[in-house]
């Protein structure tokens, strides 16, 4: 079965489209799933994940150092199958830039994964908590997303 190819995507590509790559992928053992994220904003462009974020995964036994931020670019709407939005801004952002015929590829992440039209919150300028609930919120979302790929996929 060809991989279904997702990206996950937030504003700074360090805090949470990089946790929930690599919740996914560690999920995906044994799925076919490629998966990447990153962010609507330039600013961490090659910078490691937050080291928060790198925390709370490897508590969770789950290696996110190697992954680099970078910006969305007009050929990920071509080259992924399905796109997630962390939060209703990186929606609407990433709505402006994709073209008309990937828009169905679009999807506000916990909407899809899980029927809930919540934003996973920027934990970016929060406390470690954040962080905590940021992982639980992808954690269920991914385990759900998991659930269902081989629908996906065919
Ligand atoms: P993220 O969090 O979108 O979850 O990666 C942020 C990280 C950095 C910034 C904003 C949000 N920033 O403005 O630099």
């Amino acid at each position: 079965m060809k991989p279904v190819r997702i990206l996950f995507v937030c504003l700074g590509n360090i805090c949470r489209s990089p946790l929930a790559e690599g919740i996914l992928r560690h999920l995906s053992q044994g799925h076919a799933v490629d998966v990447d994220s990153a962010g609507t904003g330039g600013w961490h462009i090659g910078d490691l994940p937050d080291h928060r974020s790198i925390a709370v995964a490897r508590r969770h036994g789950i290696d996110i150092a190697g992954q680099r931020g970078r910006k969305i670019e007009a050929a990920d709407f071509t080259a992924f199958d399905l796109i997630f939005a962390m939060d209703r801004n990186n929606l609407a952002t990433l709505r402006a830039l994709a073209p008309p015929a990937t828009q169905h590829k679009l999807h506000l992440f916990l909407g899809y994964t899980l029927g809930a039209e919540r934003d996973v919150p920027d934990p970016y300028y929060g406390g470690p908590e954040g962080f905590d609930a940021v992982y639980s919120m992808l954690f269920e979302g991914c385990s759900s997303l998991i659930g269902r790929l081989e629908e996906i996929g065919s």
